[in-house]
């Protein structure tokens, strides 16, 4: 995962290194650091934890350079330490790294034997030595082809040198790395919202690629060590929206932006004149797709699942979901009449990348559904559409997960259409009660007070269940993930009719779960389950929509009832108080909610 971030300059870099690090941080935050090049020495400063902590330390030690690399880790191989933490120097040459080098146990022995001395658990450091080892005989490129070559597994690197001192190398391979184009300095990061406040120009390396970057230019070549020309495209800058605004974390931010989100979503993909959903263009023939297959992780493998019931529901088309990191290893069949679609926050997540390469080196149809539009998974499928939510900061995916689901309710409802499975008429009144969502969801926020309550069972529990039958399925597992990443509760979705197959042993006196019963066709049968809960000591809070009928329960712990909306719309409105119950839990604990404990917002290793 981590971020990476390089400047080759005229004017000191380490401020700017080190600003462009904190908005790195989503990448990885468990220790950084940076090295420059100060009077043709390289000067490394790390230390563990966040880059606030890396400031103080420069701040003592003022040592500024107009060349350098800075690294905020995620740690795959030792643990986060000052002595682990990125770039890792040798006299000669100093790297930084994203990914993972997965022959580093055999080429550190190889190195040991050649008298190299390493000083950190990394697996990056062998690159570091390798180089060093490869420069005592050969010039500049060789040395980087002759290393690239010895590496297996998935990386982006930073690398400096003491004996080259205008230059940054930048080398990718499974992992993205962007360059960035400035006035007389140029620029390398882990992507390009890392290189946005210096630059809006940026090129991207492809895979087996490696650059030199230099003040006045940048010279690419391809894994032959050919020169290469690459295009330089424009980036949007949308600066403001990493700004918490009157929220304490971003979280809260992005929850209770939804409304906005929605909107804007609905406003690029719904031309209401024609009330027609603008998804055209298709760089395949419909008619051909009989089968869909959803693909993603975490959160997004949760919205491919929501999709996978709308598509059953609204569609003859057949439908598949997959976790990228279990597809990109099976044997699939691969068949014409599929289209891959593949749900990706980041875009950059190496699984489903790695997915959606297998997919495209088989010929298959292609589409992606990413917030970051310049992504790799965006810039490499065939077809892509956007979830226009804006940039999202908290690692805990919320409002992105929302326009996921949006955009899978588009397309299904499209291919629907497409395919003459709905009527025009009912296509139009679908369209519309999809343009009340965003005031539904803002009145559903108004429920924060009552979730705020509840959380705190949640907070203080040492386990919870999250349940839920049909379209309340999918969310379920959502709600349980954000209590988990957030909370560090352990907390399991389930759907409710599978309790008495096993997970029922786990209930027991003063448990907390979440039971969802919208007043769907499931709605009896979930009450049931919920009294099989109730009946062994859970305390139950039970999540439904305004009815007129009274829920008449007894020994139900809380009710909150979300506004009501059609069957098929109401995981947008379920998925506000599940992500309340998280953010609270977590808010009473005294969590770092917008980076949670382990993890990354964007996951770029396996
Ligand atoms: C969401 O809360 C998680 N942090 C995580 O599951 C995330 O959804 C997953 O890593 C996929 O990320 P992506 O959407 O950027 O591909
Ligand atoms: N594998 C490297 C390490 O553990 C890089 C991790 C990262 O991408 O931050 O240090």
């Amino acid at each position: 995962m981590c971020g990476i971030i390089g400047i080759n300059s005229n004017k000191p870099v380490t401020g700017v290194i080190l600003n462009s690090l904190k908005k790195l941080e989503y990448r990885g935050y468990d220790s950084a650091g940076v090295a420059t090049l100060v009077n043709g020495i390289i000067n490394e400063t790390k230390c563990e934890g966040r880059v606030e902590n890396l400031e103080n330390i420069i701040f003592k030690n003022k040592n500024d350079g107009s060349l350098g690399i800075g690294h905020v880790r995620w740690a795959t191989h030792g643990q986060p330490s000052e002595v682990n933490a990125h770039p890792h120097s040798s006299e000669k040459v100093s790297v930084v790294h994203n990914g993972i080098i997965e022959n580093s146990t055999l080429l550190k022995k190889h190195l040991i034997r050649a008298g190299h001395v390493f000083k950190s658990q990394t697996d990056t450091e062998v690159i570091t030595h390798l180089i060093t080892e490869y420069l005592k005989n050969n010039d500049l490129k060789t040395s980087i082809l002759k290393m690239l070559k010895r590496l297996h597994g998935s990386f982006a690197l930073g690398i400096i040198f003491k004996d080259f001192p205008d230059i940054i190398v930048g080398a990718r391979r499974g992992s993205p790395l962007a360059v960035g184009y400035g006035p007389n300095e140029n620029y390398l990061g882990s992507d390009s919202y890392a290189l946005k406040s210096m630059t809006n120009k940026v090129s991207y390396l492809d895979d087996g690629e490696f650059c030199f970057i230099k003040k006045k230019e940048v010279q690419f070549f391809n894994s032959d060590g050919n020169k290469i020309n690459k295009q330089v495209l424009e980036v949007s800058s949308d600066d403001q929206s990493y700004d918490k605004g009157n929220f304490k974390h971003f979280m809260a931010k992005e929850i209770h932006e939804q409304p906005n989100t929605i909107k804007s979503c609905l406003k690029e993909y719904i031309d209401k004149i024609n009330n027609e959903i603008n998804i055209i263009n298709f760089p395949w023939n419909n008619k051909e797709i009989k089968n869909i297959k959803l693909i993603g992780c975490g959160t997004a493998y949760h919205s491919c699942l929501m999709a996978k019931y709308w598509i059953e529901q609204l569609t003859d088309l057949e439908v598949e979901t997959d976790i990228a990191s279990e597809f990109r290893y099976r044997k699939n069949k691969f068949k014409n009449s599929q289209l891959y679609v593949f749900v990706s926050q980041s875009g950059e997540t190496a699984d489903t990348y790695a997915a959606l390469d297998l997919c495209k080196k088989n010929k298959m149809k292609t589409c992606s559904i990413v917030n970051v539009v310049e992504s790799s998974i965006a810039r490499d499928s065939d077809y892509v559409l956007p979830i226009h939510c804006g940039p999202e900061v908290g690692v805990a995916s919320t409002k992105a997960f929302m326009g996921q689901l949006l955009v899978l309710y588009l397309l299904t409802l499209k291919l629907s259409f497409l395919h003459d499975k709905i009527s025009k008429e009912n296509y139009g009144l679908k369209i519309s009660s999809l343009l009340e969502l965003p005031k539904l969801i803002e009145n559903t926020l108004k429920i924060e007070r009552d979730i705020q309550e509840a959380s705190k069972d949640f907070s203080k529990a040492k386990g919870s269940m999250f349940l839920g039958r049909g379209y309340s399925f999918p969310i379920a597992l959502e709600g349980a993930l954000k209590l988990k990443e957030l909370a560090y509760v352990h907390a399991e979705g389930y759907p409710a009719g599978e309790m008495k197959h096993g997970p029922l042993a786990l209930i027991e006196n003063g448990m907390p779960v979440v039971v969802i019963a919208p007043r769907d066709k499931f709605y009896n049968k979930t009450i049931s389950n919920m009294q099989e809960v109730i009946s062994r000591g859970g305390k139950v809070l039970l999540i439904s929509n305004k009815s007129t009928d009274e829920i008449s329960s007894e020994n139900l712990w809380k009710k909150i009832q979300v506004e009501t909306i059609s069957d098929e719309l109401f995981p947008f409105l379920i998925t506000i108080p599940l992500q309340l119950l998280a953010y609270y839990a977590a808010n009473a604990l005294g969590h770092d909610i917008d980076k949670p404990r382990n993890l990354a917002k964007s996951v770029t290793v396996e």
